[in-house]
């Protein structure tokens, strides 16, 4: 197991964390949904800072899935908005922080004008070696069908043969293309689902699911969540 310079071994390259419970944290308070979605986008900074510290190089948020249309109008232009202003506040401190931006879901549907934010984001961000993900408008089932009609019009180009398909090669189609694969995920909440949530990646993550609403979720928490990582003993299908 590799140690950093402090004899802790080191964290894992890639965090994946659904950001989950933030209704149920307003709810308590006899606050709207939005306060909630509003608090677990602080919360999301004060992650992204830590896991940056623990030096962990790939953090990927569930941050609006495919079925999160379903919610009231007031709820999803909310979360929009709390995605322009983090977007907004990213591109302002990006030297500061040298992160990259990158988004990992269908953006066709959100507005042009966020849409346009993302694209300058993730274009103004591109060379820096530390990586965040944001899952909007994502669903694991629809990134794989994404994939496959990708690879399908490739080879309806003549550009590849059907049996040229591998493993490696129907990954460079998906959305996390270049990224490897989460070693642990994170569920707060309570909940035990993966609710299609990087449903090729997780192939062999740790899942780790703990009993805190993700406004509440601290640095200590994720230290805890690493831990329970460590614990576990990986064998990729062998002995
Ligand atoms: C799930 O909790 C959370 C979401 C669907 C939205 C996540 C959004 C944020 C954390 C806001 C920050 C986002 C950005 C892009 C900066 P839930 O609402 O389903 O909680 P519940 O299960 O308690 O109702």
């Amino acid at each position: 197991m590799a140690l950093t310079n402090t004899n802790k071994p080191a964290p894992p390259e890639h965090i994946a964390i659904i950001m989950d419970g933030n209704g149920r944290w307003a709810k308590q308070r006899g606050l709207p949904r939005t306060a909630g979605h509003s608090a677990g986008a602080e919360t999301l900074r004060r992650i992204a800072k830590h896991c940056n510290t623990l030096g962990v190089k790939y953090l990927t948020v569930y941050a609006f899935s495919t079925e999160n249309w379903k919610r009231s109008q007031e709820e999803v232009s909310g979360i929009m908005k709390l995605l322009r202003r983090y977007l907004e506040e990213s591109l302002r401190d990006m030297e500061k922080n040298q992160v990259r931006i990158r988004f990992f879901g269908d953006l066709t549907r959100l507005s042009p004008e966020l849409q346009q934010l993302c694209r300058e984001t993730e274009a103004r961000s591109q060379d820096y070696k530390v990586q965040m993900n944001f899952c909007i408008n994502y669903g694991g089932r629809d990134e794989m069908v994404h994939a496959a009609r990708a690879f399908a019009a490739d080879v309806a180009a003549g550009m590849r043969k059907p049996e040229e398909l591998t493993e490696d090669l129907l990954a460079t189609y998906l959305y996390s293309a270049d990224v490897p694969d989460p070693e642990l995920i994170i569920r707060p909440s309570g909940e035990q689902r993966t609710s299609n949530f990087l449903l090729w990646q997780s192939a062999y993550s740790e899942y780790v699911f703990m009993n805190v609403l993700w406004p509440d979720f601290s640095p200590e928490d994720l230290d805890r969540a690493i831990e329970e990582y460590h614990r576990r003993n990986r064998r990729f299908g062998g002995t």
